[in-house]
């Protein structure tokens, strides 16, 4: 048995969920980040916990046949992206693998699992930052503190928000005023928007997917599958301002929409754009509520579809309870976080996945987008 204070040799089998990668060795499990499958490596255990050890890599024996040198030069340092040391075909590999790990309990043998689908742009694909500024410098947190990296650019970021950079820290300098939290947004008329906070919870510029080019791709499946069997009427709970909302009151015309937001601010959004749309209330509606209490008051339609598109906590209990027993066509289940979907389905008795499809939101990073229909299990 190896001392937690002597280096050790491991070889690293793949990415675990939150992307780290994991090696075996003793009978003990090592998580080690900023590792990459196939690579073998000299580690030091810096945290020990009864069933798993993490570890940090000291020096890399041999890299891994997709390991790449990560393009970003504050990478490992920044708090943002944690797999930029990996090709993006193997980050994809490891993606759809961890997908179906999280979700073997889920799947039945007529489960059609369909290819993970790619990135348009693989960098410079966000369209939404939340940045730092601590009075000098602007910029995310480095990994594991509160201190600020300062930043000219950001590879993951569209570089129109980049290109804001140095003009906005120089105006956040000069009004000498505090303002720990900038949002900077590209809005449909790729327009730069920013909200500045001086502290506690905002609802700054609200909800939005971060990559448009992807929230593309996901918005024609969720169409495409809904148009081979669609109902009268769509409920979208979880709506934020309408991005699945209005693609669908477009494709489907005979479709009634109902859709259930908590954030005030998504919801007059939305409502605005229903009026500017000259949208008739037959045709649509958006309550501001906790989609909850919706289900307690509310009783829906005989073979309308659902179509839940949680925070990455999942839904309440409450939520998964009142919904299983419906007479539902369909559900369709939106999660970027696998292991809460994983959760929910599982409380979702009489229902199971059809179909599945993950979609890459956020490359350079662990986090994973997912897209399954679930119909009624009849078995
Ligand atoms: C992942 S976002 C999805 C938003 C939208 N479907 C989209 O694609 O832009 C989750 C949304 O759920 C909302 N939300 C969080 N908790 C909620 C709750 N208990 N009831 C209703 N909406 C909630 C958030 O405000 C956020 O807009």
């Amino acid at each position: 048995m190896t001392s937690s204070h002597e280096p050790i040799e491991v070889t690293v089998e793949k990415i675990a969920f939150g992307g780290q990668g994991i090696a075996r060795k003793d009978g003990l499990v090592y998580f080690i980040p900023f590792s990459a499958p196939g690579d073998r490596l000299m580690v030091r255990v810096t945290d020990e916990k009864k069933n798993f050890r993490t570890a940090e890599i000291q020096e890399i024996l041999s890299p891994g046949p997709e390991r790449v040198t990560p393009p970003c030069p504050v990478y490992g340092r920044c708090g943002g992206c944690n797999l930029q040391h990996i090709s993006y075909e193997e980050q994809l590999r490891q993606k759809q693998n961890l997908v179906l790990e999280q979700l073997k309990k889920n799947l039945t043998t007529d489960t059609e699992i369909l290819p993970i689908v790619p990135s348009p742009t693989p960098f410079h694909y966000r369209n939404r930052i939340q940045l730092k500024f601590d009075g000098q410098r602007l910029g995310f947190y480095e990994r594991k503190s509160h201190t600020i990296i300062d930043l000219e650019d950001c590879l993951i970021c569209d570089d129109r928000l980049t290109a804001q950079f140095s003009d906005l820290k120089k105006s956040l300098s000069e009004k000498k005023q505090p303002a720990p939290k900038v949002e900077l947004f590209l809005n449909t008329e790729n327009q730069v928007e920013s909200s500045l906070s001086d502290s506690g919870p905002t609802e700054g510029l609200g909800f939005s997917q971060v990559n448009q080019a992807q929230n593309i791709n996901l918005t024609s499946t969720l169409k495409q599958w809904i148009s081979e069997d669609p109902s009268e009427k769509i409920y979208d709970f979880y709506a934020g301002a309408g991005n699945f909302t209005f693609p669908l009151l477009d494709q489907f015309r005979r479709s009634t929409v109902h859709s259930v937001e908590l954030s005030e601010k998504s919801v007059k959004d939305a409502k605005r754009r229903i009026l500017e749309m000259n949208l008739s209330p037959k045709r649509v509606q958006f309550f501001c509520s906790d989609v909850g209490a919706f289900l307690k008051r509310v009783i829906l339609q005989d073979d309308s579809i659902a179509i839940l598109d949680p925070p990455r906590v999942g839904c309440a209990d409450q939520v998964i309870h009142s919904l299983a027993p419906q007479n539902l066509k369909k559900i369709y289940y939106i999660s970027c976080n696998p292991s809460t979907l994983a959760r929910d389905l599982t409380l979702l008795k009489n229902w199971k996945i059809g179909r599945l499809q993950a979609f890459d939101m956020f490359p350079q990073t662990d986090h994973i987008e997912v897209l399954a229909e679930l119909v009624i299990d009849s078995r």
